[in-house]
Protein backbone atom coordinates (compact mmCIF):
# COMPACT_ATOMS: atom_id res chain seq x y z
CA UNK A 1 0.00 0.00 0.00
CA UNK A 2 1.58 3.32 -0.90
CA UNK A 3 2.51 4.97 2.24
CA UNK A 4 -0.18 7.55 2.61
CA UNK A 5 0.29 9.62 6.09
CA UNK A 6 -2.13 11.64 8.39
CA UNK A 7 -1.33 14.57 11.36
CA UNK A 8 -3.81 15.50 13.41
CA UNK A 9 -3.88 17.95 16.65
CA UNK A 10 -5.98 19.37 18.86
CA UNK A 11 -5.58 22.58 20.68
CA UNK A 12 -2.95 21.51 24.09
CA UNK A 13 -5.60 22.50 27.02
CA UNK A 14 -4.85 24.57 29.71
CA UNK A 15 -3.91 22.30 33.02
CA UNK A 16 -7.19 21.88 34.91
CA UNK A 17 -8.97 19.93 37.86
CA UNK A 18 -12.17 20.98 36.25
CA UNK A 19 -12.85 19.57 32.67
CA UNK A 20 -16.01 19.45 31.60
CA UNK A 21 -18.16 18.15 28.94
CA UNK A 22 -17.20 20.96 25.91
CA UNK A 23 -13.50 20.29 26.88
CA UNK A 24 -14.36 16.60 25.08
CA UNK A 25 -15.87 17.46 22.24
CA UNK A 26 -12.24 18.32 20.19
CA UNK A 27 -10.75 15.28 21.28
CA UNK A 28 -13.27 12.58 20.89
CA UNK A 29 -13.53 13.91 16.98
CA UNK A 30 -9.85 14.41 17.02
CA UNK A 31 -10.25 10.84 17.76
CA UNK A 32 -12.68 9.48 15.77
CA UNK A 33 -11.11 11.35 12.66
CA UNK A 34 -7.50 9.46 13.83
CA UNK A 35 -9.24 6.13 14.32
CA UNK A 36 -11.21 6.46 10.43
CA UNK A 37 -7.90 7.34 8.84
CA UNK A 38 -6.39 4.45 10.54
CA UNK A 39 -8.92 1.94 8.71
CA UNK A 40 -8.30 4.02 5.61
CA UNK A 41 -4.56 3.01 5.82
CA UNK A 42 -3.23 6.32 6.55
CA UNK A 43 0.26 6.17 8.73
CA UNK A 44 -1.58 8.53 11.61
CA UNK A 45 0.02 10.73 14.36
CA UNK A 46 -2.37 12.27 16.89
CA UNK A 47 -1.33 14.88 18.88
CA UNK A 48 -2.57 16.63 22.11
CA UNK A 49 -1.27 18.07 25.11
CA UNK A 50 -0.98 20.24 27.57
CA UNK A 51 -0.27 24.21 27.32
CA UNK A 52 1.47 24.80 30.79
CA UNK A 53 2.71 28.16 30.84
CA UNK A 54 1.42 31.97 31.74
CA UNK A 55 0.40 34.17 34.32
CA UNK A 56 -2.77 32.71 35.25
CA UNK A 57 -0.98 28.72 36.63
CA UNK A 58 1.74 31.04 38.12
CA UNK A 59 -0.78 32.96 40.15
CA UNK A 60 -2.65 29.66 40.78
CA UNK A 61 0.22 27.89 41.83
CA UNK A 62 1.65 30.68 44.01
CA UNK A 63 -2.19 31.08 45.26
CA UNK A 64 -1.81 26.87 46.49
CA UNK A 65 1.60 27.80 47.60
CA UNK A 66 3.32 25.05 45.49
CA UNK A 67 6.11 25.93 42.32
CA UNK A 68 4.40 26.04 39.39
CA UNK A 69 6.18 22.99 37.79
CA UNK A 70 4.52 20.93 41.23
CA UNK A 71 1.23 22.68 40.22
CA UNK A 72 1.21 21.38 36.85
CA UNK A 73 2.11 17.75 37.15
CA UNK A 74 -0.48 17.25 39.79
CA UNK A 75 -3.30 18.43 38.20
CA UNK A 76 -1.98 17.09 33.83
CA UNK A 77 -2.94 13.60 35.75
CA UNK A 78 -6.45 14.66 35.49
CA UNK A 79 -6.53 15.09 31.11
CA UNK A 80 -4.78 11.98 31.20
CA UNK A 81 -6.99 10.44 33.10
CA UNK A 82 -9.83 12.27 31.48
CA UNK A 83 -8.81 10.48 28.11
CA UNK A 84 -8.35 7.57 28.60
CA UNK A 85 -11.62 7.30 30.22
CA UNK A 86 -12.82 8.36 26.83
CA UNK A 87 -10.55 5.96 25.36
CA UNK A 88 -8.66 8.31 23.62
CA UNK A 89 -5.64 6.84 21.81
CA UNK A 90 -3.05 9.74 20.81
CA UNK A 91 0.53 9.25 19.88
CA UNK A 92 1.98 11.73 22.22
CA UNK A 93 0.75 13.88 25.31
CA UNK A 94 3.25 17.06 25.02
CA UNK A 95 3.65 19.21 27.82
CA UNK A 96 4.94 22.50 27.34
CA UNK A 97 7.23 22.17 30.16
CA UNK A 98 8.89 19.10 28.48
CA UNK A 99 12.62 19.46 27.60
CA UNK A 100 12.49 18.82 24.13
CA UNK A 101 9.63 21.77 23.30
CA UNK A 102 11.49 24.20 25.57
CA UNK A 103 15.09 23.81 23.80
CA UNK A 104 12.87 24.35 20.48
CA UNK A 105 10.55 26.29 21.95
CA UNK A 106 14.18 28.78 22.13
CA UNK A 107 15.86 27.72 18.97
CA UNK A 108 12.56 28.84 17.24
CA UNK A 109 12.38 32.42 19.02
CA UNK A 110 16.47 32.91 18.25
CA UNK A 111 16.04 31.94 14.54
CA UNK A 112 13.11 34.64 13.70
CA UNK A 113 14.89 36.76 15.55
CA UNK A 114 18.06 36.00 13.56
CA UNK A 115 16.47 36.49 10.30
CA UNK A 116 15.29 39.75 11.31
CA UNK A 117 11.36 38.50 12.11
CA UNK A 118 11.59 39.53 15.53
CA UNK A 119 13.30 42.29 17.09
CA UNK A 120 13.09 44.95 20.19
CA UNK A 121 10.42 47.39 21.28
CA UNK A 122 8.57 48.62 23.95
CA UNK A 123 5.08 47.67 24.60
CA UNK A 124 2.20 49.42 25.76
CA UNK A 125 -1.03 47.35 25.45
CA UNK A 126 -4.19 46.02 26.81
CA UNK A 127 -4.07 42.79 28.38
CA UNK A 128 -6.02 39.76 29.54
CA UNK A 129 -5.01 37.93 32.43
CA UNK A 130 -7.20 34.78 32.00
CA UNK A 131 -7.10 34.85 27.91
CA UNK A 132 -3.61 35.61 27.89
CA UNK A 133 -4.12 38.37 25.13
CA UNK A 134 -3.15 41.66 24.17
CA UNK A 135 -6.20 43.69 22.42
CA UNK A 136 -6.26 46.84 20.88
CA UNK A 137 -8.77 49.65 22.15
CA UNK A 138 -11.07 48.76 19.07
CA UNK A 139 -11.17 45.51 19.97
CA UNK A 140 -12.44 45.98 23.62
CA UNK A 141 -16.30 45.18 24.11
CA UNK A 142 -17.71 47.88 26.06
CA UNK A 143 -13.85 48.35 27.21
CA UNK A 144 -13.92 44.84 28.14
CA UNK A 145 -11.94 41.64 26.82
CA UNK A 146 -14.10 40.34 23.53
CA UNK A 147 -13.80 36.73 24.26
CA UNK A 148 -14.49 36.37 28.20
CA UNK A 149 -15.99 40.10 28.61
CA UNK A 150 -13.39 40.79 32.06
CA UNK A 151 -11.39 44.07 32.46
CA UNK A 152 -8.04 44.29 30.57
CA UNK A 153 -5.14 46.23 32.54
CA UNK A 154 -2.89 48.56 30.59
CA UNK A 155 0.72 47.16 30.59
CA UNK A 156 4.01 48.40 29.79
CA UNK A 157 7.52 46.92 29.06
CA UNK A 158 10.29 46.38 26.74
CA UNK A 159 9.45 43.49 24.45
CA UNK A 160 10.25 41.74 21.62
CA UNK A 161 7.97 41.84 18.91
CA UNK A 162 7.37 39.66 15.65
CA UNK A 163 7.01 40.84 12.38
CA UNK A 164 3.27 40.05 11.42
CA UNK A 165 2.30 42.97 9.21
CA UNK A 166 5.95 41.77 6.33
CA UNK A 167 3.58 38.95 6.00
CA UNK A 168 0.09 40.18 5.74
CA UNK A 169 -0.33 40.27 2.40
CA UNK A 170 1.83 37.36 1.98
CA UNK A 171 -1.11 35.52 4.34
CA UNK A 172 -4.02 37.04 2.65
CA UNK A 173 -3.05 35.83 -0.51
CA UNK A 174 -2.37 32.17 0.71
CA UNK A 175 -5.97 32.00 2.44
CA UNK A 176 -7.81 33.07 -1.25
CA UNK A 177 -5.68 30.61 -2.67
CA UNK A 178 -6.15 27.74 -0.38
CA UNK A 179 -9.92 27.00 -0.10
CA UNK A 180 -9.48 24.67 2.45
CA UNK A 181 -7.00 26.11 4.97
CA UNK A 182 -10.10 27.63 6.40
CA UNK A 183 -12.57 26.01 7.46
CA UNK A 184 -15.47 26.40 7.67
CA UNK A 185 -16.09 28.94 4.94
CA UNK A 186 -17.69 31.52 7.53
CA UNK A 187 -14.40 31.38 9.69
CA UNK A 188 -12.47 31.90 6.87
CA UNK A 189 -14.39 35.10 6.02
CA UNK A 190 -14.27 36.31 9.70
CA UNK A 191 -10.57 35.42 10.04
CA UNK A 192 -10.13 37.68 6.13
CA UNK A 193 -12.68 40.36 6.66
CA UNK A 194 -12.38 41.41 10.96
CA UNK A 195 -8.73 40.48 11.54
CA UNK A 196 -6.28 40.51 8.37
CA UNK A 197 -7.69 42.70 5.68
CA UNK A 198 -8.21 45.42 8.45
CA UNK A 199 -4.23 45.26 8.99
CA UNK A 200 -2.08 43.55 10.89
CA UNK A 201 -0.21 45.04 13.49
CA UNK A 202 3.48 43.28 15.13
CA UNK A 203 2.90 41.29 17.72
CA UNK A 204 4.62 41.50 21.28
CA UNK A 205 6.45 38.09 21.68
CA UNK A 206 8.02 38.00 24.79
CA UNK A 207 7.14 39.06 28.86
CA UNK A 208 9.12 40.25 31.34
CA UNK A 209 6.38 40.95 34.13
CA UNK A 210 6.54 37.77 35.13
CA UNK A 211 8.60 34.41 35.06
CA UNK A 212 6.91 31.32 34.51
CA UNK A 213 7.58 30.11 30.69
CA UNK A 214 10.33 29.49 28.55
CA UNK A 215 13.19 32.11 28.69
CA UNK A 216 14.46 34.20 26.02
CA UNK A 217 17.91 32.65 25.49
CA UNK A 218 19.86 35.73 24.39
CA UNK A 219 17.68 37.81 26.91
CA UNK A 220 17.30 35.67 29.98
CA UNK A 221 14.48 38.53 31.20
CA UNK A 222 12.01 37.84 28.99
CA UNK A 223 9.74 34.77 28.22
CA UNK A 224 8.18 33.72 25.25
CA UNK A 225 5.02 34.76 24.95
CA UNK A 226 2.44 31.88 25.88
CA UNK A 227 0.77 31.66 21.93
CA UNK A 228 4.05 31.34 20.43
CA UNK A 229 5.19 28.62 22.93
CA UNK A 230 1.87 26.62 22.33
CA UNK A 231 1.75 27.08 18.77
CA UNK A 232 5.20 25.37 18.11
CA UNK A 233 4.07 22.52 20.23
CA UNK A 234 2.71 20.71 16.60
CA UNK A 235 6.32 20.77 15.62
CA UNK A 236 8.27 20.70 18.44
CA UNK A 237 6.28 17.74 19.40
CA UNK A 238 7.70 15.75 15.69
CA UNK A 239 11.37 16.74 16.59
CA UNK A 240 11.72 20.21 14.62
CA UNK A 241 15.29 21.39 15.21
CA UNK A 242 16.34 18.13 17.37
CA UNK A 243 19.10 15.78 16.96
CA UNK A 244 16.17 13.12 15.65
CA UNK A 245 13.89 15.08 13.12
CA UNK A 246 12.66 11.98 11.48
CA UNK A 247 9.10 12.24 12.50
CA UNK A 248 8.67 15.79 11.71
CA UNK A 249 9.80 15.12 8.26
CA UNK A 250 7.37 12.21 8.01
CA UNK A 251 4.58 14.12 9.18
CA UNK A 252 5.11 17.56 8.86
CA UNK A 253 2.93 19.80 7.28
CA UNK A 254 -0.24 18.84 9.74
CA UNK A 255 -2.99 17.40 7.61
CA UNK A 256 -5.78 18.70 10.12
CA UNK A 257 -5.36 21.11 13.44
CA UNK A 258 -8.92 20.95 14.87
CA UNK A 259 -9.57 24.24 16.99
CA UNK A 260 -12.53 25.59 19.41
CA UNK A 261 -13.57 28.91 16.94
CA UNK A 262 -11.98 31.71 19.64
CA UNK A 263 -8.39 29.70 19.11
CA UNK A 264 -8.87 29.82 15.43
CA UNK A 265 -7.62 33.78 15.13
CA UNK A 266 -4.06 32.43 16.84
CA UNK A 267 -4.06 29.34 14.68
CA UNK A 268 -4.62 31.30 11.33
CA UNK A 269 -2.75 34.09 11.43
CA UNK A 270 -0.04 34.07 14.10
CA UNK A 271 0.41 30.10 13.63
CA UNK A 272 1.06 30.62 9.56
CA UNK A 273 2.88 33.48 9.60
CA UNK A 274 5.27 31.85 12.33
CA UNK A 275 5.64 28.62 9.52
CA UNK A 276 6.23 31.47 6.75
CA UNK A 277 9.24 32.75 8.98
CA UNK A 278 11.03 29.69 9.57
CA UNK A 279 10.45 28.62 5.62
CA UNK A 280 7.93 25.72 6.58
CA UNK A 281 5.22 23.84 4.82
CA UNK A 282 1.51 25.54 6.29
CA UNK A 283 -0.98 22.73 7.39
CA UNK A 284 -3.38 21.71 5.07
CA UNK A 285 -6.02 22.53 7.10
CA UNK A 286 -7.38 24.42 10.33
CA UNK A 287 -11.14 23.65 11.40
CA UNK A 288 -12.59 25.90 13.87
CA UNK A 289 -15.74 24.10 15.47
CA UNK A 290 -18.33 25.38 17.44
CA UNK A 291 -19.12 24.92 21.43
CA UNK A 292 -20.97 22.89 23.30
CA UNK A 293 -23.85 25.13 24.83
CA UNK A 294 -26.41 24.65 27.59
CA UNK A 295 -29.21 26.61 27.25
CA UNK A 296 -27.63 28.83 24.67
CA UNK A 297 -24.82 29.87 27.21
CA UNK A 298 -21.26 28.77 27.75
CA UNK A 299 -20.29 25.64 30.08
CA UNK A 300 -18.39 26.31 33.36
CA UNK A 301 -18.24 25.52 36.80
CA UNK A 302 -19.31 29.11 38.00
CA UNK A 303 -22.08 29.18 35.85
CA UNK A 304 -23.50 26.17 37.75
CA UNK A 305 -23.59 24.50 34.94
CA UNK A 306 -20.58 22.10 35.10
CA UNK A 307 -20.09 18.65 35.84
CA UNK A 308 -17.46 16.23 35.61
CA UNK A 309 -17.90 14.54 32.31
CA UNK A 310 -16.41 10.79 34.00
CA UNK A 311 -20.08 11.23 35.88
CA UNK A 312 -21.84 10.76 32.32
CA UNK A 313 -19.55 8.03 31.28
CA UNK A 314 -20.38 6.18 34.54
CA UNK A 315 -24.03 6.64 34.05
CA UNK A 316 -24.52 5.93 30.23
CA UNK A 317 -20.89 4.05 29.31
CA UNK A 318 -17.86 5.55 27.29
CA UNK A 319 -19.41 5.09 24.18
CA UNK A 320 -22.57 6.52 24.86
CA UNK A 321 -20.82 9.97 25.52
CA UNK A 322 -18.67 9.52 22.12
CA UNK A 323 -22.12 9.27 20.18
CA UNK A 324 -23.67 12.02 21.69
CA UNK A 325 -20.10 14.54 21.24
CA UNK A 326 -19.76 12.79 17.63
CA UNK A 327 -24.02 12.40 16.77
CA UNK A 328 -25.55 15.92 18.07
CA UNK A 329 -23.16 18.75 17.66
CA UNK A 330 -23.53 19.81 13.59
CA UNK A 331 -19.83 20.04 12.83
CA UNK A 332 -18.56 23.66 12.83
CA UNK A 333 -21.78 25.21 14.46
CA UNK A 334 -22.91 25.16 18.54
CA UNK A 335 -24.37 22.41 19.73
CA UNK A 336 -27.11 21.65 22.99
CA UNK A 337 -26.08 19.62 25.61
CA UNK A 338 -28.28 18.47 28.27
CA UNK A 339 -28.82 15.44 30.16
CA UNK A 340 -32.33 14.97 28.62
CA UNK A 341 -30.75 14.84 25.27
CA UNK A 342 -27.94 12.86 26.64
CA UNK A 343 -30.67 10.33 27.85
CA UNK A 344 -33.04 10.96 24.48
CA UNK A 345 -29.93 9.51 22.15
CA UNK A 346 -28.83 6.91 24.62
CA UNK A 347 -32.53 5.50 24.69
CA UNK A 348 -33.51 6.08 21.03
CA UNK A 349 -30.37 5.37 19.15
CA UNK A 350 -28.62 2.90 21.14
CA UNK A 351 -30.70 1.35 23.41
CA UNK A 352 -33.79 0.59 20.64
CA UNK A 353 -32.21 1.28 17.15
CA UNK A 354 -28.71 -0.96 17.88
CA UNK A 355 -28.50 -2.42 20.81
CA UNK A 356 -31.91 -4.16 20.45
CA UNK A 357 -31.47 -5.14 16.66
CA UNK A 358 -28.58 -6.99 18.09
CA UNK A 359 -29.74 -8.69 20.72
CA UNK A 360 -33.22 -9.77 19.13
CA UNK A 361 -31.05 -10.72 16.15
CA UNK A 362 -29.10 -12.74 17.78
CA UNK A 363 -31.74 -14.13 19.60
CA UNK A 364 -33.89 -15.19 17.21
CA UNK A 365 -30.76 -17.21 15.66
CA UNK A 366 -30.62 -19.03 18.77
CA UNK A 367 -34.53 -19.78 19.05
CA UNK A 368 -34.97 -20.93 15.08
CA UNK A 369 -31.23 -21.87 13.64
CA UNK A 370 -29.42 -23.27 17.22
CA UNK A 371 -27.38 -20.55 17.11
CA UNK A 372 -25.92 -21.53 13.93
CA UNK A 373 -25.50 -19.24 11.12
CA UNK A 374 -26.43 -20.34 7.93
CA UNK A 375 -27.04 -18.66 4.55
CA UNK A 376 -30.18 -19.99 3.29
CA UNK A 377 -31.26 -21.37 -0.19
CA UNK A 378 -34.53 -18.81 -0.57
CA UNK A 379 -34.29 -15.15 -0.63
CA UNK A 380 -37.05 -12.25 -0.18
CA UNK A 381 -38.59 -9.51 -1.88
CA UNK A 382 -36.91 -6.83 0.43
CA UNK A 383 -33.18 -8.84 0.55
CA UNK A 384 -31.85 -6.44 -2.58
CA UNK A 385 -33.01 -3.47 -0.78
CA UNK A 386 -31.35 -3.81 2.62
CA UNK A 387 -28.32 -5.43 0.66
CA UNK A 388 -27.65 -2.24 -1.47
CA UNK A 389 -27.86 -0.07 1.46
CA UNK A 390 -25.69 -1.83 3.56
CA UNK A 391 -23.24 -2.33 0.60
CA UNK A 392 -23.59 1.55 -0.30
CA UNK A 393 -22.79 2.76 3.32
CA UNK A 394 -18.93 2.88 3.19
CA UNK A 395 -18.44 4.85 0.32
CA UNK A 396 -21.40 7.98 2.17
CA UNK A 397 -19.14 7.24 5.33
CA UNK A 398 -16.28 8.21 3.44
CA UNK A 399 -17.83 10.94 1.98
CA UNK A 400 -19.14 12.72 4.88
CA UNK A 401 -15.88 11.92 6.43
CA UNK A 402 -13.93 13.81 3.50
CA UNK A 403 -15.71 16.84 4.98
CA UNK A 404 -15.21 16.15 8.38
CA UNK A 405 -19.36 15.72 8.17
CA UNK A 406 -18.57 13.22 11.69
CA UNK A 407 -22.39 13.36 12.54
CA UNK A 408 -23.88 12.53 8.97
CA UNK A 409 -21.33 9.80 9.02
CA UNK A 410 -21.90 8.49 11.61
CA UNK A 411 -25.80 8.89 11.01
CA UNK A 412 -25.20 6.89 7.44
CA UNK A 413 -23.81 3.60 9.56
CA UNK A 414 -27.13 3.83 12.43
CA UNK A 415 -29.10 3.88 8.65
CA UNK A 416 -28.03 0.15 8.49
CA UNK A 417 -29.37 -0.26 11.69
CA UNK A 418 -32.82 1.18 11.24
CA UNK A 419 -32.86 -0.30 7.75
CA UNK A 420 -32.73 -3.90 9.48
CA UNK A 421 -34.98 -3.20 11.77
CA UNK A 422 -37.31 -2.50 8.91
CA UNK A 423 -36.13 -6.01 7.20
CA UNK A 424 -37.40 -7.33 10.24
CA UNK A 425 -40.67 -5.91 10.17
CA UNK A 426 -40.91 -6.40 6.76
CA UNK A 427 -39.76 -10.42 7.03
CA UNK A 428 -41.58 -11.10 9.94
CA UNK A 429 -39.23 -13.95 11.12
CA UNK A 430 -41.11 -15.33 13.77
CA UNK A 431 -44.10 -15.55 10.54
CA UNK A 432 -41.57 -17.71 8.93
CA UNK A 433 -40.63 -20.08 11.94
CA UNK A 434 -44.19 -20.70 12.79
CA UNK A 435 -44.58 -21.79 8.93
CA UNK A 436 -41.37 -23.62 9.09
CA UNK A 437 -40.20 -21.87 6.40
CA UNK A 438 -36.28 -22.43 7.01
CA UNK A 439 -34.43 -21.45 3.95
CA UNK A 440 -36.41 -18.15 4.06
CA UNK A 441 -35.47 -17.70 7.91
CA UNK A 442 -32.16 -18.36 7.20
CA UNK A 443 -31.48 -16.02 4.50
CA UNK A 444 -33.51 -13.68 6.58
CA UNK A 445 -30.99 -13.82 9.92
CA UNK A 446 -28.07 -14.46 7.51
CA UNK A 447 -28.76 -10.92 5.74
CA UNK A 448 -29.16 -9.05 9.70
CA UNK A 449 -26.26 -10.20 10.93
CA UNK A 450 -24.37 -9.68 7.91
CA UNK A 451 -25.50 -6.17 8.02
CA UNK A 452 -24.82 -5.72 11.49
CA UNK A 453 -21.56 -6.93 11.13
CA UNK A 454 -20.65 -4.51 8.31
CA UNK A 455 -22.37 -1.64 10.37
CA UNK A 456 -19.65 -2.62 13.29
CA UNK A 457 -16.88 -2.65 11.28
CA UNK A 458 -18.01 0.72 10.16
CA UNK A 459 -18.63 2.31 13.70
CA UNK A 460 -15.26 1.28 15.12
CA UNK A 461 -13.42 4.55 14.65
CA UNK A 462 -16.31 6.41 16.57
CA UNK A 463 -17.88 3.62 19.25
CA UNK A 464 -14.66 1.53 19.58
CA UNK A 465 -15.67 -1.22 22.08
CA UNK A 466 -18.97 -1.43 21.06
CA UNK A 467 -17.93 -2.13 17.77
CA UNK A 468 -15.86 -4.70 19.33
CA UNK A 469 -18.45 -6.47 21.55
CA UNK A 470 -20.76 -6.43 18.69
CA UNK A 471 -17.95 -7.88 16.71
CA UNK A 472 -16.91 -10.47 19.55
CA UNK A 473 -20.58 -11.26 19.84
CA UNK A 474 -21.30 -12.50 16.55
CA UNK A 475 -17.86 -14.61 17.04
CA UNK A 476 -16.32 -13.60 13.56
CA UNK A 477 -12.80 -13.06 11.85
CA UNK A 478 -14.02 -11.35 8.89
CA UNK A 479 -13.30 -7.84 10.28
CA UNK A 480 -11.65 -6.32 7.23
CA UNK A 481 -12.73 -2.67 6.88
CA UNK A 482 -11.90 -2.49 2.65
CA UNK A 483 -14.33 -5.30 1.94
CA UNK A 484 -17.13 -3.69 3.85
CA UNK A 485 -18.94 -2.85 0.53
CA UNK A 486 -19.03 -6.67 0.00
CA UNK A 487 -21.87 -8.20 1.60
CA UNK A 488 -21.62 -12.29 2.17
CA UNK A 489 -18.68 -12.75 3.76
CA UNK A 490 -19.91 -13.54 7.46
CA UNK A 491 -18.51 -16.78 7.89
CA UNK A 492 -21.24 -20.04 7.50
CA UNK A 493 -21.84 -22.21 10.50
CA UNK A 494 -20.32 -20.26 13.47
CA UNK A 495 -22.03 -21.45 16.67
CA UNK A 496 -23.22 -18.07 18.50
CA UNK A 497 -24.08 -18.17 22.46
CA UNK A 498 -22.08 -15.86 24.15
CA UNK A 499 -23.80 -12.40 23.90
CA UNK A 500 -25.93 -10.03 25.97
CA UNK A 501 -27.61 -6.90 25.27
CA UNK A 502 -25.04 -3.99 24.76
CA UNK A 503 -26.96 -1.21 25.67
CA UNK A 504 -30.25 -1.10 28.28
CA UNK A 505 -32.92 1.07 27.95
CA UNK A 506 -32.48 3.83 31.19
CA UNK A 507 -35.52 5.11 32.60
CA UNK A 508 -35.26 8.83 33.05
CA UNK A 509 -35.93 8.64 36.90
CA UNK A 510 -33.68 5.99 37.07
CA UNK A 511 -31.08 8.53 35.45
CA UNK A 512 -31.70 11.49 37.93
N1 LIG B 1 -4.34 26.42 25.50
C1 LIG B 1 -5.17 26.92 24.48
C2 LIG B 1 -4.89 26.26 23.15
C3 LIG B 1 -3.48 26.36 22.64
S1 LIG B 1 -3.29 25.49 21.14
C4 LIG B 1 -1.80 25.86 20.56
C5 LIG B 1 -6.64 26.71 24.86
N2 LIG B 1 -6.91 25.80 25.80
S2 LIG B 1 -8.36 25.50 26.42
O1 LIG B 1 -8.16 24.50 27.42
O2 LIG B 1 -8.97 26.71 26.85
O3 LIG B 1 -9.26 24.95 25.28
C6 LIG B 1 -8.97 23.76 24.63
C7 LIG B 1 -10.04 23.44 23.61
O4 LIG B 1 -11.29 23.16 24.26
C8 LIG B 1 -10.33 24.59 22.63
O5 LIG B 1 -10.38 24.11 21.30
C9 LIG B 1 -11.69 25.06 23.06
O6 LIG B 1 -12.43 25.64 22.01
C10 LIG B 1 -12.31 23.77 23.53
N3 LIG B 1 -13.50 24.01 24.34
C11 LIG B 1 -13.59 24.59 25.58
N4 LIG B 1 -14.92 24.68 25.92
C12 LIG B 1 -15.68 24.16 24.93
C13 LIG B 1 -17.05 23.94 24.73
N5 LIG B 1 -17.96 24.29 25.62
N6 LIG B 1 -17.42 23.31 23.59
C14 LIG B 1 -16.51 22.88 22.65
N7 LIG B 1 -15.24 23.09 22.80
C15 LIG B 1 -14.79 23.77 23.90
O7 LIG B 1 -7.49 27.35 24.25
Amino acid sequence: MENKKYYITTPIYYPSANFHIGHCYTTVIADAITRFKKLEGYDTFFLTGSDEHGLKIEKKAHEAGVSPKEYVDEIILNAKDLWKSLDIEYDRFIRTTDSDHVETVQKIFKKLYDGGDIYKGEYVGLYCTPCESFWTESQLVDGKCPDCGREVSEVKEEAYFFKLSKYQARLEKYIEEHPDFIQPVSRKNEMLNNFIKPGLSDLCVSRTSFTWGIPVTFDSKHIVYVWIDALSNYISALGYLSEDDSKFKKYWPADLHIVGKEIVRFHTIIWPIMLMALDLPLPRQVFGHGWLVINGGKISKSLGNYKDPREYIKEFGVDAVRYYLLREVPFGNDGQFTEELMLARYNGDLANTLGNLVNRTLSMLTKYNDGIIEKGSLTTEYDSDLINLVTNTKEKVESFMEKLEVPEALDSIFEIFRRCNKYIDETTPWILAKNEDFETLKTVLYNLLESIRIGAILLSPYLPSTSKEILRQLNTKELDYERTNTFGLLEENIHINDFKPIFMRIDANESK
